[in-house]
């Protein structure tokens, strides 16, 4: 996507739309808890996790806590989220070399790692590691709006389950009001499948005036939007 269309479509609201909860989302979401299908693992992600790994190791072995800041983007919130959070090892993870660029990140603070990465592949090899997180921020995911995309949202995806087994505080903040309902229901769905589950969501929140974190939720902010979160905290996380 050249910078132009970027700027354009980032203030874009959503309005040629899925208008409410997918019917198929708990089917969906239950299927993908009973046949926990993964794609073949990326290369590049593979390679890229092996890279880190011993970074994550030794921070674990200090007993640092470990942040998520998945699709990332430019980095921004995981800039702040580093600052804020100076002794934990804070993971930036988006599969746009383009966004990661030095042209948006050339001063990270020195516990921010960033990596070029499929989410779902990395959050699979994390979890096989048994790794858990303090905090995992979703700001912004491609909303992804037609019906039919569904299983591109992330609660419609295979690595749901992955996710939320990463642990810590999951907060997903979103421009489309539909993707925090859906997202709040999967975690509902999943906790009420079993009894080693049960999750704690807010449910959808809107988002009241806030510093922005990230450049989408600036420029959202910027053209009048209505931004929404719902964060997940704490339960059982055994599927
Ligand atoms: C709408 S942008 C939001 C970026 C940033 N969080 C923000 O709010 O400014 C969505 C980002 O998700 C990244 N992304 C989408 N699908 C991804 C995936 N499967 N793995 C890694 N990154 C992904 C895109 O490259 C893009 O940078």
């Amino acid at each position: 996507m050249n910078k132009t269309h970027e700027k354009q479509s980032a203030s874009r609201q959503i309005i040629d739309a899925q208008q409410r909860i997918h019917e198929n989302l708990e089917k969906t979401v239950l299927k993908h808890l009973k046949f926990k299908h993964q794609k073949p693992i990326s290369q590049h992600t593979l390679i890229v996790f092996n890279q880190l790994k011993p970074v994550i190791l030794a921070a674990i072995a200090e007993n640092r806590p470990l942040i998520f800041d998945s699709c990332c983007g430019t980095a921004m919130s995981t800039s702040i989220l580093a600052e804020e959070n100076p002794d934990a090892l804070v993971i930036g993870i988006d599969r746009s070399a383009i966004r990661l660029g030095k042209e948006y990140n050339n001063k990270l603070p020195d516990n921010v790692r960033l990596v070029q990465a499929e989410c779902a592949d990395f959050w699979h090899l994390a979890k096989q590691q048994g790794w858990k997180l303090q905090r995992h921020t979703i700001l912004y995911p491609n909303p992804y709006p037609k019906s039919k995309h569904l299983k591109r949202r992330w609660h419609g995806h295979p690595a749901f389950s992955d996710l939320l087994a990463l642990g810590g505080e999951i907060e997903l903040r979103t421009n489309w009001k539909v993707y925090a309902d859906e997202f709040s229901m999967a975690v509902k769905i999943v906790s009420d499948q079993s009894q080693q589950c049960n999750l704690v969501c807010t449910g959808t929140e809107i988002i009241q005036a806030i510093k922005p974190m990230t450049l989408f939720e600036k420029k959202y902010q910027e053209s009048g939007q209505k931004l929404y979160r719902t964060i997940i905290r704490g339960g059982k996380r055994e599927f």
